[in-house]
């Protein structure tokens, strides 16, 4: 499969946001990233569904929205009307996340399961058949412009077997930290789709250098 390039709008520049997603478009993005956050399950607040759905009027990449906030279940049918054609939930927020991956497939988006670096994998186990996007965060989330986490590296490989074992097609995701120097490891461990903020919004050659550097790096 080939390799998806995901630029996460937290590192976009909010006063040009349209303009944005239109050169990441030209750029040969994949997708678009949306971080959705709290001010509780992480410490910063960002985006909610009007702002998916102003994504939504302005560009016909897949909108990946990563939800990194408490009781997500509330919030579902709101990003999922607001043009979410992914829905990724974070596994420690979700007491109950069999029935939130099946909501989420319900509502007709496609669901997307995600672990924190101190998570283990494992549970994936029980969840393979039920989602489509399996995200390894490779920073701890909140914060875009972190340093890449080593560890994620075993943890892709892992959910790769995994998902293998399960026969199912699934795409391995990872976010954080991604930059030309880190994402061929990532690839060569199996994830197929990277999200990149920093390296893409803030590259010194635009938004197309940030994409083509990327994938200069997997060549
Ligand atoms: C972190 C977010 C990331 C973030 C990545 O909490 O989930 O999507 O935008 O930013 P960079 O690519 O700068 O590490
Ligand atoms: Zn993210």
């Amino acid at each position: 499969m080939a390799a998806l390039i995901s630029p996460s709008i937290l590192s976009a520049d909010l006063t040009r946001l349209g303009e944005e997603l239109q050169a990441c478009e030209a750029a040969g993005a994949d997708a678009i990233h949306i971080d959705v956050m709290d001010g509780r399950f992480v410490p910063n607040i960002t985006f909610g569904p009007d702002i998916v759905a102003a994504c939504k009027k302005v560009t016909s990449l897949p909108l990946d929205v990563h939800l990194m906030i408490v009781e997500p279940e509330k919030h579902l049918e709101a990003f999922a009307n607001a043009g979410a054609d992914f829905l990724t939930v974070h596994y420690e927020t979700c007491p109950h996340i069999h029935r939130t991956l099946q909501t989420i497939r319900e509502l007709g988006v496609k669901p997307g399961l995600t672990f924190n670096p101190g998570t283990p994998v494992e549970p994936l186990e029980l969840l393979a058949d039920m989602v489509e996007l399996v995200l390894i965060m490779s920073v701890n989330p909140g914060f875009g412009g972190q340093s890449f986490i080593p560890q994620a590296i075993g943890k892709i490989r892992q959910t790769r077997a995994i998902l293998e074992a399960h026969g199912s097609n699934a795409i391995v995701q990872v976010d954080g930290g991604i930059t030309a120097a880190t994402i061929r490891a990532t690839y060569d461990a199996g994830a197929r789709n990277f999200v990149a903020g920093t390296a893409v919004f803030r590259h010194q050659e635009g938004i197309a250098g940030g994409v083509s550097a990327l994938r200069e790096a997997l060549n």
